[in-house]
């Protein structure tokens, strides 16, 4: 894909498709004049009588009249002036992405200046064109043999704006980087368990750390024996597939003592186990490695942008199945931080893959903790399919993290993690930990479980159960994976980064 950035000279552009920012009131638009003189003085008609839309999220499809390259021009109704927000703009960007894959155009000029506000200055438009347009153009990749649909690419994209070449660029390919992240995530949830098993996902992962030089180890069965991960190896005793724990160092300095932890559910499929899912249940959970999908987003932005804060990402990737050889409920195990856990419920796997995952992390030289899970249906049914939920141990991490979820319009909310709930997760009469304590407010217990391995280590918990797949055709995608989380988790490292470096 190519992008250049050119004046705003209507006469002169290149594209097949012209995309226009249209507020209500258009004539208070720098240079709209020019475009009314370029198109033709019905312009200014048709959007008194409407049949150009100015209504926010409206799409006006009108074809140019001149002879030229030009063949449409793509009005997108923006609505009030002042009450246009970055979310806003956001979704936009991305159901216009989401036209351009429909009408298979390639060659488009985007109007950059006709998008902004008093709030919303042309670095931030320019940003959110790039992330919108990038994450509405997702295709799902599929295995059709009859059916060519994802054959479609965007070619090239003209700049119009009188704003500064070189920043516009910049603020355009951050918007692309943090987009493209997200699509691969997307990609990562939307590949079936058969082809995305554990030793697929680290040679993913592996292919990453090349790119982008950071530091890459990974443990098997042989090596989680050895050191004694009994919570991830218990979950992953039923399968005839390896485990695999992925491990990414991005040193940002030769200091290594103050280091932010990604950590992911990487669960290829879960079959619940011997507390095994209804028919229902079991479609879908191809999507129950999210976690580590948003953890590897995250890493490719990183590895983009080279923040300075030291990160160390670890994925638990293992199925959960059954078989003569599967853990069951009433056994304990022994995880790698010692504790031992009573199982009463083999579909409570993730908070144990995570258990040692966040020991290990910490061991590693973690001393902030974001974990992140695909971990109970229980927040689903509290917050719904557009709010993550999170729990926290430290207030000021969270207000970090909470001010980086705003930016990227990531909805998320806390729920509380009470003494009386670590109460009902240390009860057992045979072991430190039961994983189930039981279904009420049980998001809370998945996230408290976890919470019970990193001590006092500030810890964000982020079930992502809701988020981090869509049931349906969105603003910024299609059906199916979303990315959730990518972009909140590369913002919180960049917020941290710039934190330490005041
Ligand atoms: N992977 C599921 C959670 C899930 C449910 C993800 C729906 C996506 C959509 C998790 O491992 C699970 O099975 N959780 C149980 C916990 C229960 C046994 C305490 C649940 O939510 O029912
Ligand atoms: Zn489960
Ligand atoms: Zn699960």
């Amino acid at each position: 894909m190519k992008t250049e950035v050119t004046g705003v000279n209507f006469n002169e552009v290149q594209a097949e498709v012209l995309i226009v920012g249209t507020f209500k009131h258009p004539e208070n638009t720098q240079y709209w004049s020019e475009l009314v003189s370029f198109y033709g003085a019905s312009l200014e008609k048709w959007v008194k009588s409407g049949d150009i839309s100015t209504d926010r999220k409206k799409l006006t499809k009108l074809p140019a009249l001149q002879d030229g390259k030009l063949q449409r021009i793509f009005f997108v109704g923006l609505g009030d002036r002042k009450s246009l927000t970055e979310d806003d703009l956001r979704e936009i960007f991305g159901m216009v992405g989401k036209e351009l894959v429909a009408s298979k155009s390639t060659n488009i000029s985007i109007w950059l200046d006709s998008f902004t506000n008093e709030d919303i200055e042309i670095e931030d438009a320019t940003y959110l064109a790039a992330e919108g347009i990038g994450m509405g153009l997702y295709q799902v990749p599929h295995y059709k043999t009859t059916s060519n649909v994802n054959d479609y690419y965007l070619d090239n994209i003209e700049l119009l704006t009188t704003s500064d070449e070189k920043e516009i660029l910049s603020f355009f390919n951050l918007g692309q980087v943090y987009a493209e992240a997200v699509n691969e995530a997307r990609t990562l949830v939307n590949m079936p368990s058969n082809v995305l098993t554990a030793t697929k996902m680290a040679e993913y992962a592996k292919e990453l750390a090349e790119t982008y030089d950071f530091e890459y180890e990974e443990l098997g069965k042989a090596e989680m024996e050895e050191l004694g991960m009994g919570a991830i190896l218990a979950v992953n005793q039923g399968s005839t597939e390896e485990p695999r724990l992925i491990v990414m160092k991005y040193r940002a300095n030769d200091d290594w003592s103050d280091v932010i932890g990604l950590v992911g559910k990487g669960v290829t499929y879960d079959t619940g186990g011997y507390s095994i899912k209804s028919k229902d249940g079991l479609v879908g959970m191809k999507g129950d490695m999210g976690g580590a999908a948003a953890v590897l987003g995250a890493m490719r932005i990183i590895g983009e942008t080279s923040p300075s804060k030291n990160v160390i990402a670890v994925i638990a990737a293992t199925d959960n199945m059954i078989s003569g050889n599967a853990f069951k409920p009433d056994d304990v195990i022994t995880s790698l931080s010692g504790k031992t856990i009573e199982i009463l419920n083999t579909d409570a796997e993730g908070r144990l893959v995570l258990a040692d995952a966040v020991t290990y992390a910490k061991q590693q030289g973690a001393n902030y903790i974001v974990d992140v899970a695909t971990l109970t249906g229980g927040v689903i049914v509290a917050l719904g399919k557009d709010k993550t939920g999170a729990l926290t141990n430290n207030e000021t991490f969270f207000e970090t993290f909470l001010e980086a979820s705003v930016e990227t319009g990531e909805f998320v909310w806390r729920l509380p993690l009470t003494e009386k709930d670590k109460k009902r997760i240390r009860k057992s009469d045979v072991a430190d930990l039961n994983n189930s304590p039981g279904r009420d407010g049980h998001m809370i217990f998945g996230g408290g479980f976890v919470g019970e391995f990193v001590d006092n280590t500030p810890w964000i918990h982020l079930d992502i159960a809701g988020t981090s797949e869509s049931s349906v055709s969105h603003d910024l995608g299609p059906k199916g994976g979303t990315g959730s989380m990518v972009r909140t988790l590369a913002t919180l490292v960049e917020r941290m980064s710039m934190e330490s470096e005041e």
